[in-house]
């Protein structure tokens, strides 16, 4: 439990990479990871597009805005990974969806990426969730068939930086003892 907890604090976000190819078998490990993470009904809505080609890169970055402080990192880090949704499969049953919160792609989306940002960590490669882009736009270049959805962008590679944690909220402001709002 300690060690997880050690790559639970220990990840961050890397948006500088250093020019080192990750290995086949480095990759199997960290994807392997996403296979075990949960899903409604087990659903496992995700696609997970890998790009290596430096020109698909690139095209991909013109759909990050400049602002974005993870422009850079979607070009120069060695893969960069899409995350995709199916969507109308999660959080549905027999055709409609029974939750006030309709699709609930994004949710599990949401763990099987910090389960891809965990476990390369663990491996020692740094990532970054881009979820600031132009995903229509996104969606185009990759290709993607009209019943799914670009969520995120994880550029993934060995880092070249390392940053502090930003400052965490304590317990205190979110836990709450039996009713909202009491401590
Ligand atoms: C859903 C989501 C979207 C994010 N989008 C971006 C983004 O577009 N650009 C960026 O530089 N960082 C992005 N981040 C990274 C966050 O800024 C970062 O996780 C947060 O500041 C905490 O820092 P840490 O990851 O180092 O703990 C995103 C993170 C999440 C979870």
């Amino acid at each position: 439990m300690s060690d997880f907890l050690e790559v639970m604090k220990g990840r961050r976000s890397i948006r500088r990479y250093l020019p080192k190819e990750i290995s086949d078998e480095t990759m199997q490990t960290v994807l392997e990871s996403v296979r075990w993470a949960p899903s409604w009904a087990n659903s496992q809505c995700w696609e997970l597009i890998l790009i290596s080609d430096q020109n698909l890169k690139r095209d991909l970055q013109s759909a990050v805005s400049e602002r974005n402080p993870s422009t850079n990192a979607v070009v120069d880090a060695p893969v960069l990974i899409a995350l995709c949704g199916k969507l109308k499969s999660s959080g549905y049953y027999k055709g409609s969806a029974p939750t006030k919160f309709g699709d609930w792609f994004m949710f599990d989306l949401g763990i099987m990426c910090q389960t891809i940002c965990l476990a390369a960590h663990a491996v020692s490669l740094g990532t970054v969730v881009v979820g600031l882009f132009d995903h229509e736009r996104a969606g185009e270049i990759v290709g993607l068939p009209a019943d799914h959805e670009v969520v995120a962008l994880i550029p993934m590679g060995y880092s070249d930086q390392q940053p502090s944690p930003p400052k965490r909220k304590e317990m205190a402001e979110f836990c709450h003892h039996n009713i909202f709002g009491r401590s």
